[in-house]
């Protein structure tokens, strides 16, 4: 049996972590001989939902729950933790854009980041979800200044997820069939599902749909997803938020398919031609617990004006938070030349989570 891993999660009393934490309690996003301590954070005035949720964690007698604890500040909730899944946030209501939350949540991240430079386990993966995803991981990296950009990332396999499973349904065929489609930029309606390098039962996906509803219907549709959904339910998405944050981490320490590619929002190193230092959504693949971006994709016309208006609404929403980014983590940011990434789970002694696992027990690459 491997050792146990630490996950600490923010707004586990929320929605969203209602279906993630049974989630990862039953294996599926560390691996089914992966036992998992779960360290849960909320307000103080979640407390008491929070023991509920314990309850009835522990009332599934899942095998591998080693412990469970709860915590009212991210000071105690990060403790040597090896992940940090970031939910809480202000959430969106109807009728708010991402950007809106900007400044409510601006203070949350940067105090988080600093939690996680001083409490967190050394090599720590820290996934950020609550919104705007992307510039509140940016604060939460630019804040923490003993650990590396590359431990940080945010949330763009919802949409991901989104454009495999709407795409599906337009076209017939499984999730499953659908490979190698492509998330760039930022998780909000200005982001871009390519579908240029995608295969649908391994032939080019353009050959197989109507240029003009890709264009007109498709990438809307994705762009305004998460909006859509709180406009029915009242309540933005949860579940399917659960099943992303599952699928991001689990290929991100478990390693993506064969031939595939997935989406996350990671420090820019100046590929593609994006801006370095932001957290902008890439094609990568993972492996030993790293990412790495795809490299070589074609890069139509169409395809650059998409990235490039994303790209510069977070350079927007970046300006805005300017005051929150500390000087000193400009240049660790701004200078990332490399694209094998770090990330390996390490132990104080400098072993990974057991002697014959495939994680790499180098240093970090930065
Ligand atoms: C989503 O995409 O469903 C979430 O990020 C909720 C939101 O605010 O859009």
């Amino acid at each position: 049996m491997r050792r146990h891993v630490r996950i600490a999660i923010t707004g586990a009393a929320g929605s969203i972590a209602n279906s993630l934490l049974f989630k990862i309690a039953a294996g599926e996003m560390m691996g089914k001989d992966q036992p998992v301590i779960l360290q849960l954070i909320d307000l103080p005035d979640a407390m008491e939902a929070l023991r509920g949720i314990a309850m009835e964690l522990e009332d599934c007698a899942y095998p591998l729950l080693h412990t469970i604890t709860l915590h009212d500040n991210v000071e105690n909730g990060f403790k040597n933790t090896h992940y940090a899944l970031l939910i809480g946030a202000r959430p969106r209501g109807p009728g708010m854009e991402r950007r809106d939350l900007l400044e409510v949540n601006a203070e949350i991240f940067s105090r988080q980041g600093k939690a996680l430079n001083d409490f967190a386990n050394r090599d720590v993966k820290v996934l950020v979800v609550g919104n705007p995803a992307n510039t509140n991981a940016l604060i939460a990296s630019r804040n923490a200044p003993d650990l590396s950009p590359s431990q940080f990332t945010a949330l763009t396999r919802l949409d991901h997820n989104r454009t495999r499973g709407i795409l599906a349904n337009h076209t017939g065929a499984s999730p499953k069939d659908i490979q190698r489609v492509v998330i760039w930029g930022n998780h909000s309606t200005t982001q871009y599902p390519d579908l240029h390098h995608a295969h649908i039962l391994g032939e080019p996906a353009m050959r197989q749909i109507d240029t003009g509803w890709y264009r007109d219907q498709f990438i809307p549709t994705i762009q305004t997803r998460g909006g859509e959904i709180i406009k029915a339910r009242g309540a933005s998405s949860a579940a399917s938020a659960a099943q992303a944050i599952t699928d991001h981490m689990r290929d991100w320490v478990l390693g993506t398919e064969p031939g595939d590619i997935v989406s996350m929002s990671i420090v820019s190193d100046g590929s593609y031609g994006i801006t370095k230092g932001i957290i902008y959504s890439f094609p990568v693949r993972c492996d030993y617990g790293r990412y790495q971006i795809v490299q070589g994709l074609t890069i139509n016309d169409f395809s650059q004006q998409r990235m490039t208006d994303t790209e510069q609404e977070l350079l927007d929403e970046k300006a805005m938070v300017e005051h929150l980014l500390p000087e000193e983590t400009a240049a660790s940011h701004e200078g990332l030349s490399i694209c094998l990434r770090s990330g390996v789970t390490l132990y104080a002694d400098g072993t990974g989570p057991d002697s014959g696992s495939k994680y790499l027990t180098t240093n970090r690459v930065m």
